[in-house]
């Protein structure tokens, strides 16, 4: 994994505002363009609106111009291990390839790597739409 990426994911993970499950994620992108964008997750009052810490770092990837990823960590605040949930594992696959790593993290490195056509197999992405 990229050297910079965890301590960028841990960052993101301390600025997560997670007042209502207590569950701080963050989340780090090494992009195309060789810069790293990270995110944290955002809760609100009305529960359903809150965003993954991927949403967030994908959303600052985007905002910059970048539009691949190379490799991704994500951290969370609990014990097991923090696996993008099922809508952040589509919305990675947007901007990723299959063999993309994605790699679950603590706070002393990686713990396990997937690719991303092992979170999301047989996907649907943006080539059906071409
Ligand atoms: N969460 C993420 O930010 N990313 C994931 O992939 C798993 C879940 C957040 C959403 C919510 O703020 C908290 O963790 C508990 O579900």
């Amino acid at each position: 994994m990229h050297a910079s990426l965890l301590q960028s994911a841990k960052d993101a993970m301390a600025q997560a505002y997670a007042p209502y499950s207590k569950y701080q994620v963050g989340a780090a992108i090494l992009a195309e363009n060789g810069k790293v964008y990270s995110g944290c997750n955002v809760e609100n009052a009305a529960y359903p609106i809150g965003n993954c810490a991927e949403a967030s770092a994908i959303a600052a990837m985007v905002r910059d111009g970048a539009r691949q990823i190379r490799e991704i960590a994500v951290i969370g605040s609990g014990a097991e291990l923090c696996t993008p949930c099922g809508g952040c594992r589509q919305r990675i696959r947007e901007f990723a390839g299959a063999e993309t790593r994605i790699h679950a993290c603590d706070s002393s490195g990686v713990r396990r790597t997937f690719t991303c056509d092992e979170l999301l197999p047989t996907s649907f992405g943006p080539e059906h739409l071409s």
